[in-house]
Order: structure tokens, then sequence, then C-alpha cells
């Protein structure tokens, strides 16, 4: 006691998993259990929620399985919406081309692993490899490059109607019906191949980890949409055929909620109900998280009450909780906060340095403009024009504000382009949280709802007064009420 201090230490981590020392302070989770042993498929998180930690976890950590992180960021999307299936319908159109990938990246995992170089089946899908992409590990953006795959060897020739193929044609007019029969047959022999491989020799289950799907997203299209639904029915489809094969492969889908979210096919509830899993962050597991980096970084034993005065905020809050409330309970979020006031606190002199309570209100600033660039990145796909809403509230001025209020401040902000009306903006605002709307219980009690804190509550079409989130106070220039004079 005592002798802990802040002054060394550099920050609580990096924001983002792919620069984080993540690893050296993983935090094992709920879901971390339920994608080892391949209870769930698809991971759905807000930014900042933990998928490319997990996407790390498993695929530089230990963990007993055959893991490779399939990184989307610079995919060239375009190339893939012209490998459309016109025999399918329009929803399932690129479901043959992703099962084609994927079970490429499962046969190139196995000849990686395999230690019988020498088998028929192993010299035979080198050779597919060698003659298709020059070698046995080809990039992922490469996977549907070639006008057309070439198949000599006969155990993976793939048939169709009886017909052998010596080759498929990748490029080609539009309504052809038949690139998807003939990929998908040529997927169903590469895959059998390769697990015929892994089961032989035993090799671990494998799980591939699609991270990144939102990258390079400004608008969010139709032929992207569809190109989402492809590849989560493809993931699923692998997952089948694989378990009915004896051999496990989870091809794991990590998606931004707001894209799920926008997603519409068949069979979505139910992957939702049943084998998608949800990050989500308690109050308690984040204060686990910090306690996970605090030990980490200032040696062991290092905690909470080590490196924060035990002194209450305004409001008898706690330093914590201050915090907390201004987050959308996201780890991004904490650990960018308590960076900020790491920085704010490091221009005192004290020793030892601990956190006091002028740090994290100085903090507020710097990360106020982090949540809205955070939610840029969210709501603009949807909404280019959400800037304008937040005009209006910094024209209504205080944190709460009537419906009334809003209608007038963003009819007056709303330019020609943007599209959203003024009640759909309140229910877009809510749906990500950027504003809460005042519930009243019977006995003249009342709370405010936050789609984040409170998924189960819905949209209430009829509320009247409403919230902006606190994290967003200082960017927006908000005070708890109003200016007299
Ligand atoms: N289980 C965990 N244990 C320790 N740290 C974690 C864990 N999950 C997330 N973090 C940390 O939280 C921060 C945000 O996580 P991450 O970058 O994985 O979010 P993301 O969901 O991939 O966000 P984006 O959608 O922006 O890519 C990172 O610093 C990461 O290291
Ligand atoms: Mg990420």
């Amino acid at each position: 006691m005592g002798s802990i201090s802040l002054r060394g230490l550099m920050s609580f981590g990096d924001v983002a998993a792919e620069d984080d020392a993540v690893l050296e302070y993983f935090l094992t989770t709920e879901a971390v259990e339920r994608l080892r042993v391949g209870d769930a498929f698809v991971v759905l998180g807000r930014k900042g929620a933990g998928k490319t930690a997990l996407v790390r976890h498993f695929s530089e950590g230990q963990v007993g399985q055959l893991s490779r992180a399939l990184n989307l960021r610079g995919y060239p999307w375009s190339l893939h919406s012209r490998r459309v299936d016109s025999g399918a319908s329009p929803i399932e159109a690129f479901v043959s081309s992703w099962r084609y990938l994927i079970a490429i990246e499962v046969a190139a995992i196995i000849l990686e692993a395999s230690e019988r170089p020498q088998s028929q089946k192993y010299l035979d899908l080198k050779e597919f490899f060698k003659e298709n992409y020059g070698g046995p590990s080809p990039q992922l953006s490469d996977i549907l490059r070639p006008p057309r795959l070439k198949v000599s060897r006969a155990s993976i020739q793939p048939s169709v109607l009886g017909a052998m193929l010596g080759g498929i044609d990748l490029e080609r007019g539009g309504g052809d019906y038949r690139l998807g029969l003939e990929l998908n047959a040529l997927s169903s022999t590469l895959l059998k191949t390769a697990i015929d491989i892994a089961k032989n020799e035993a090799l671990p289950s494998i799980s591939l980890h699609f991270d990144e799907l939102d990258q390079g997203l400004s608008t969010f299209d139709e032929d992207r949409r569809r190109m989402l639904i492809g590849l989560i029915l493809a993931a699923r489809e692998l997952r089948r055929e694989s378990a009915a094969a004896g051999y496990m492969v989870n091809p794991i889908v990590y998606l931004r909620t707001d894209l799920w979210d926008d997603l519409d096919f068949s069979d979505k509830n139910k992957i939702t109900e049943t084998t998608a899993i949800n990050l989500d962050w308690t109050s308690d597991t984040l204060f686990a998280l910090v306690g996970a980096r605090t030990g980490a970084k200032l040696g062991d034993g290092a905690t909470w009450d080590d490196i924060a005065s035990p002194g209450l905020m305004r409001g008898s809050q706690t330093k914590w909780n201050h915090i907390i409330s201004r987050t959308f309970l996201r780890p991004r979020d904490v650990i960018k906060f308590m960076n900020a006031a790491l920085s704010k606190a490091k221009t005192r002199s004290e020793e030892p340095l601990v956190f006091e309570n002028h740090d994290i209100v100085n903090a507020r600033e710097e990360y106020s403009a982090y949540l809205k660039r955070e939610l840029d990145d969210e709501i603009l796909p949807h909404w280019s024009q959400w800037g304008e809403a937040l005009q209006a509230f910094s024209a209504i001025s205080t944190v709460t504000f009537d419906k009334a209020d809003f209608e007038r401040e963003y009819s007056s902000k709303r330019s020609s382009k943007n599209m959203v009306a003024s009640e759909d903006a309140l229910g877009l605002l809510f749906r990500f949280s950027v504003i809460g709307y005042e519930k009243r219980s019977g006995y003249g009690g009342s709370s405010w709802v936050f789609q984040y804190s409170d998924p189960q509550a819905g949209w209430d079409a009829a509320a009247i007064k409403f919230k902006v989130h606190p994290g967003l106070k200082e960017y927006a220039k908000l005070s708890e009420t109003r200016q007299i004079g």
C-alpha cells in the first residue's frame, strides 16, 4: 500500500485489440467457452465490445484448436460481388462462393497441419492449390480471383448431374445458373478430402474467425448485405456438413450489432436465439477487466483501490460509477476514459500518483469527443446526417428535453438531403443509445430507459421526455438545467 503509483504507467492498454497486448491480460468470458466447444458461430457486439480481442485469443493464444483469423479489412468485396449464383434466390446468391472460400481455408489449414505429406489425398489437394493458386496458402483476397478453377486430379473432381467437371468458370455472364451447382460440388469434394486427412491423422478441430466485416463500409447497400447473409449461411452449412462428417469445423462470424440488426433473412431469429453470442458486459465484468490490467501493469495485487483515492464525486457517486455511467458498457469506452484520466493525472506532481476526482472530471472532454467518433462509425452508414440531430441537442442545450423541443430544433437544422423525419430520428438515436426515454411507473416514479443497459425494453414511440447519454454531454455542450437569461 502506498507504493503503487500511476506515474510510470504509459496507459491501460490500446483501445483497439489489434494494437493492445490483450493476451497478457485477457479476461475469459462466457463467450470464450461457448466458442471453444462450437456452441455458437455468430458473435455480435457493438464497436469496442471485444470482437477482435476474442479473435486474437483464439488465433494467437493456446486453445488446443487449429484456429485462424481471417481479417476482411481490404477484402475485395466488389470482386466477390461478381461471383453471383444466379441459380439461387437473391438472398442466397453468395452462399456458394463463401462456402468455397471457407472450404479452401479449411483445406489449407489441414494441409499445413498434416504430417503425412505422402498420402494420396494430401498430394491431390496440394496439386489443386498449386494449379490454381501457385502454392498451398493463398491470400484470402485471392481465393475467388481466378477466372477459372482447374481440377485435374480424379479424387477431387466434382461431378454435377453425373458429368465430371474438369474446371469451373468463375467469370460468367449473368443468368448462368450453373455456377452455384458446380462450385458447391467442388467445395464438397475439397472439404471431404481435407476432413478425411484430418480424421486419419486425428488432427484437432478447426475454428475460423471472420473479423472486420464492417471495414470500408460507408453505406450499407443491398449487395453488401447479401454478401454478409451469404457468409453467415455458408458458415452454418459448413458447420453442419463437417459435424455430419464427424470432424468439427467452426467458421465464426464476428459482426457489429448494428449491421446484424439491418439484415433480413429467414432463420435470422433462430440463429439469434440459439447459435449467436452477444458480447455483453456489466459494471462488474468491466471492473474485472480493468483489475486484470492494473494487476498486469502495476504489479500483482494492484487493484482499483490502489490507483484511485476514495473520495466521492458530486452526487455521492464513486469514481468508478462516474466513469461507467458515461460508457455504453463496452471495454473500449472504459479503457479510453481511463487513459484520458491518466494523462490528466500525470500533469500533477504528487507522489505516489493516484486518481483524484478532478482527473476524472478533466478526462470527460477528450472522452466525449472519442465517443462521438465511435458513434460516427456506427451511425453514419445508416444515417449520414445524424450530426444534425446532435446540433439540435446543442441548440436545446440541456441534457434532458421534450419531444416538442427536439422537433422544433431538428426541423430547423435538418438539411434537404436528410431523409430521416423527426419521429424516426428519435427512434434511431434510441437504437444507438444516444438518447434514452423517460418511463413512468405507477406511484409517480420514473426512470430513464436506454437500449444498451435495458435491451429488452424496446422503443416507446409515445415517450415525450428524453435524455442525451451522459458521455455526449461535453461534445454537445449540454448542461443539466436550462441556463436562465
Ligand atoms: N476479454 C477481454 N479481455 C481483455 N481485454 C479485452 C477483452 N475484450 C476486449 N478487450 C479490450 O477492449 C478493447 C476493445 O476491444 P476490441 O478492439 O476487440 O473491440 P471490437 O469489438 O473488435 O471493436 P471494433 O468493432 O471497433 O473492431 C481493446 O483494448 C481490447 O483489448
Ligand atoms: Mg475489432
